[in-house]
């Protein structure tokens, strides 16, 4: 059989894992795809970069752009980040033939309708499991599990940094800057870790979270949103006393109003939880989501939620996907399905 030919554009903390797992998977990889998966190209700001992984000869480029468009790759794999150039180069993949796999929560919750609507055109895929709760299944049973059913709510733990330096402040005392060091070099952090503390990368993943589990459009400009940087270690240790955590939660509800309407309101911010509640055993780097819908009930997702190698894991579970439909020239379920619900402003209810 034909390779399939894919193109990773970044090699930072996720890119070096994806293509790792590609190299040391490669026969899994084929066997579940139907054809040998083939690395045809990495794309990286700067070719002289120490990195993670060893990018076999010839393959590293430092013109992503070109690689995306030359011609003859069929999956783009993207995990650079950032609104541009990634939203340009992922618009110029589906014009040029590619499916997508992308971890941009940045991206999708500022502009995910204008990728989705390039899809559809394409008639390509575009995947984005990695961008919440990195190796969590959450975004395909929102989308594909539950949509038989009606989410109600959906609460949890995203991000991963905060909970890591949280949990640090209040099991060993920690100083705030000590522990978003260790988080960091753990590779947990974002490249500019105020979106993590101030709870931008929380919010992006609450909006993506509640589009797919209410089908609404939600953007990150939606979502109430405050940080963990005013959270002292007194306040911590405070509601140790209290027989309480602090975590940084980000909460979706559809919400029924007494004539009958339902709206949107999402918001993100730190919150006191008893020590018995499920979320407060959520330790380190790891992300828990609640679930609640009509029919189902409650559901829970618990797992790594940031890191190379777990969010690289959702990377090439979507690859496989996408890989094998575009093979097939099938689609996956669309994105472009909403309901016309009213989002309130800034989380209110
Ligand atoms: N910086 C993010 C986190 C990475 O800490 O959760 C995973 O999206």
């Amino acid at each position: 059989d034909e390779p399939l030919k894919v193109a990773v554009l970044g090699c930072g903390v996720v890119g070096s894992q994806v293509v790792r797992l590609l190299d040391e998977q490669s026969g899994d990889l084929a066997a579940r795809v139907g054809a040998p998966v083939e690395l045809a190209g990495v794309a990286v700001r700067r070719l002289d970069a120490p990195r993670d992984v060893d990018v076999p000869d010839g393959l590293l480029t430092d013109d992503a752009l070109g690689l995306v468009i030359r011609g003859d790759i069929d999956v783009v794999v993207e995990v650079i980040g950032g609104i541009e150039p990634a939203r340009s180069l992922i618009l110029a993949a589906l014009e040029n033939g590619a499916s997508v796999v992308t971890a941009n929560k940045a991206l999708l919750a500022e502009d995910g309708p204008t990728l989705y609507e390039a899809a559809e055109k394409a008639g390509r895929d575009l995947y984005y499991e990695a961008a919440v709760a990195g190796a969590i299944p959450i975004l395909r049973p929102l989308r594909e599990s539950l949509a038989g059913d009606k989410v109600t709510k959906v609460l949890g733990i995203v991000n991963g940094t905060t909970n890591f330096i949280l949990d640090k402040m209040d099991t060993q005392g920690s100083g705030f800057e000590e522990a978003l060091e260790e988080a960091q070099a753990l590779g947990y952090a974002e490249a500019d870790p105020t979106a993590d503390v101030e709870g931008f990368d929380a919010a992006a993943k609450a909006a993506i979270l509640a589009s797919l589990a209410f089908h609404s459009r939600v953007t990150a400009a939606d979502v109430h949103r405050e940080g963990i940087s005013d959270v002292t270690s007194g306040d911590v240790r405070s509601a140790s006393e209290m027989g309480s955590v602090v975590k940084l939660l980000a909460i979706a509800e559809l919400n029924t109003s007494e004539s009958g309407e339902e709206a949107v309101s999402v918001r993100v911010h730190p919150a006191m939880i008893p020590r018995d509640h499920p979320l407060a055993s959520v330790r380190e780097a790891y992300n828990a989501v609640f679930v609640e819908s009509e029919a189902a009930g409650q559901l829970m997702f618990y797992g790594p939620g940031a890191g190379g190698a777990p969010t690289a894991s959702a990377v090439l579970g979507d690859l496989v996907t996408v890989a094998r439909n575009h093979r097939q020239g099938t689609r996956g379920v669309g994105e472009s399905a909403y309901a016309d619900r009213t989002v309130l402003p800034m989380g209110e209810t």
